[in-house]
């Protein structure tokens, strides 16, 4: 029921081309986007809602952003930042490799209880970026993308208008930063959690994703 209430975000880009090609486990590959590449392009569905910026904080100050900061700029991700921040989950990544581009899935708040009071592994917090910018709007109807260098791989699956990212849902328009893209998820990525679902390549086949649900907010 709780899905069926939120707000869901597809995307749709005109001038991309990354065309998926099969892979020897029946899944597709996401190619790269540098977000240069992309320009403005991001165009979302009517119902992706955009993310409120935190005070004074504007697009342009995001779009011209390192992506670590611009993750700070929007009042959606101030828990996920808190948990950020404290843990040095992402910061560690960074410093590996300045010269990179991003995904970011960032968890919007949690109306009910804020994320920072569950307990994030710095791992855990790490699985939520990726070495990469990925437009994933390109993605095809109906088949799972994977996408590399993440352990267990995170898997992006595009259903009808809904964008999954293993379990998450896709709640918002994609945000550009100078070196990447922040999608907004509606609960956090989990290494642990989301192995099974991943892993049994059921991701595509019904997944148990409400079990999923439920157990990342009654951590
Ligand atoms: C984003 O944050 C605003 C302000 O807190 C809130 O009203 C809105 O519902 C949030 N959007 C999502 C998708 O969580
Ligand atoms: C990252 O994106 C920038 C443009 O924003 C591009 O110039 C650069 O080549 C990209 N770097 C990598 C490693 O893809
Ligand atoms: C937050 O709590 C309200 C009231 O109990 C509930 O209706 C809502 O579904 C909860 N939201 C989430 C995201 O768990
Ligand atoms: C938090 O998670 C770690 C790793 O899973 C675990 O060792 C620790 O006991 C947990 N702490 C709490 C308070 O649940």
């Amino acid at each position: 029921m709780l899905f069926k209430a939120i707000t869901l975000a597809a995307l749709a880009i005109t001038a991309v081309s990354a065309t998926p090609v099969k892979s020897k486990t029946e899944n597709y590959i996401m190619y790269t986007l540098p977000p240069y590449m992309s320009k403005a392009q991001l165009t979302p569905v009517p119902n992706g809602v955009s993310m409120v910026f935190r005070p004074s904080r504007t697009l342009k100050d995001v779009s011209t952003s390192h992506i670590y900061n611009a993750l700070s700029m929007f009042e959606n991700f101030t828990q996920f930042y808190d948990i950020v921040v404290r843990t040095g989950g992402l910061e560690h990544i960074l410093q590996q490799d300045h010269l990179r581009n991003y995904t970011i899935f960032a968890p919007v708040n949690n109306p009910n209880r804020s994320w920072s009071q569950f307990n994030f592994t710095k791992d855990a917090v790490a699985y939520h970026m990726l070495g990469n910018a990925y437009d994933l709007s390109s993605a095809m109807p109906d088949r799972v993308y994977r996408l590399p260098h993440n352990s267990p791989t995170t898997h992006v699956l595009q259903k009808g208008k809904y964008l999954q990212v293993n379990c998450a849902l896709i709640v918002g328009k994609p945000i550009k930063a100078s070196n990447g893209i922040i999608y907004p998820i509606n609960f956090p990525l989990d290494p642990e959690k989301d192995y099974p679902v991943v892993t049994s390549a059921a991701i595509d086949e019904g997944a148990d994703c409400k079990a999923r649900y439920e157990a990342a907010f009654a951590n």
